[in-house]
């Protein structure tokens, strides 16, 4: 069986690589590069000791998309090509919804002339919006996303169930993420960010190989057992893996499934920035600030459903995803260089 990985040479697509290799598919990636280097998928290779297609392929370009549909006998695609950096998308709206959407679109149709109607798509707990509380299970009502990068999540999930609905022909499934951290035990993969990074656990690793001061801890005054924020961390190989169950799924049967992707434990800002400690052996300097707006308190997932209809269940915990993390930050200080 031949999966297309689109955004493949990316944080999540290039662990997810790793597994569908080790399960037995070949893989075709097509990546812009926009956000990754092609190194990524050198040391893919090198893990697995298993060979990948690699295509410089933008999924905008439809006549790209047909060429890679004609000549790879591609069974189902796995969508990761986007762009996801929440404040970036605040700033250039138009940029996330002419990419993710727009890139989206092109993608289905370029699918459909092809006769592959089995996609598996990266969305994000973000479509639960701010109301709904956690554990965040997949029967609630999507809310309201407070940024463009959300935005694409929830209208990308819309067009896919459409999709869905107006031909039954479609398979379709919907992984919501929660909080990926972590790297592949190797160290030679991991993620990469361009920049100062926005999220926690970059943001950490960054003070603790010395390239930034401390840690600016967004608020201590939640409703939260030590007030800082609660969030669902998911180490990225799990994450990978359920990808692979995924692709079983949509593989075997046709319809349009959504799963949570999380552990089902929330852990706080000081409970990752301790484990961090733990996994670097050295303290990591942090300033307590203000709340970092648009962000809400807790946010787990309920995963049960992944565990009954995917027998898929994330089963590394944060220390582990710590040590990981470190691994990978110590042995690429400068990332994919
Ligand atoms: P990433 O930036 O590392 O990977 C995305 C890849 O897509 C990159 O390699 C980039 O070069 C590529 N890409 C972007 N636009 C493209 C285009 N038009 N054509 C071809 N390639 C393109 O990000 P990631 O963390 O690996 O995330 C993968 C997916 O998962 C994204 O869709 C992201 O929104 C989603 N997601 C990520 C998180 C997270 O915390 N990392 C959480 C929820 C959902
Ligand atoms: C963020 C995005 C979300 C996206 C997810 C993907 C925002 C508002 N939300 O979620 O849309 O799907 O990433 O991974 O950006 N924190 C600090 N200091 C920091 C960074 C973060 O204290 O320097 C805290 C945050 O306040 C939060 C927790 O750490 O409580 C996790 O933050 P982050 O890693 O940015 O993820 P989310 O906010 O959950």
């Amino acid at each position: 069986m031949s999966v297309l990985v689109t955004g493949g040479a990316g944080f999540i697509g290039s662990h997810t690589c790793v597994e569908l290799l080790n399960a037995g598919y070949d893989i075709v990636v097509i990546d812009n590069l926009c956000n990754s280097k092609q190194e990524s998928l050198n040391r893919v290779e090198k893990i697995t000791g298993k060979k990948l297609k690699f295509i410089e392929c933008d999924i905008r370009d439809r006549a790209g998309l047909d060429k890679v549909f004609a000549e790879n006998n591609i069974d189902a695609v796995i969508h990761f090509a986007g762009l996801k950096a929440v404040g970036e998308s605040c700033v250039k709206p138009l940029e996330y919804y002419e990419n993710n959407i727009g890139g989206t679109v092109i993608l289905c149709e370029a699918m459909r002339d092809a006769g592959v109607k089995k996609i598996v798509f990266s969305s994000s707990a973000t479509v639960y919006g701010e109301k709904n509380v956690s554990p965040l299970r997949e029967d609630m009502p999507e809310g309201q996303t407070t940024n463009p990068y959300g935005t694409t999540k929830l209208y990308i999930e819309r067009i896919l169930k459409d999709t869905y609905a107006a031909d039954n022909d479609w398979s379709v499934c919907l992984l919501r993420y929660f909080n990926p951290i972590g790297a592949h035990k190797s160290g030679t993969i991991g993620e990469d960010p361009k920049g100062i990074p926005n999220n926690l656990a970059p943001y950490i690793l960054q003070v603790a190989i010395g390239k930034r001061d401390h840690l600016s801890v967004f608020g201590d005054d939640y409703d939260t057992p030590d007030g800082t924020g609660v969030r669902d961390y998911i180490h990225v190989v799990d994450l990978a893996l359920g990808h692979v169950c995924a692709v079983k799924k949509i593989l075997g049967e046709k319809g349009c499934f959504t799963y949570n992707l999380g552990t089902g434990i929330g852990y706080s800002v000081m409970d990752v920035l301790h484990s961090f400690e733990k996994a670097c052996g050295k303290p990591i300097k942090y300033e307590i600030a203000p709340r970092r707006p648009g962000d809400i308190a807790t946010c787990y997932s309920d995963p049960s459903k992944a565990k009954a209809e995917l027998g898929w269940v994330a089963e590394r915990g944060l220390d582990e995803m710590c040590e990981d993390s470190w691994r990978w930050q110590s042995m690429n200080p400068d990332g994919y260089c």
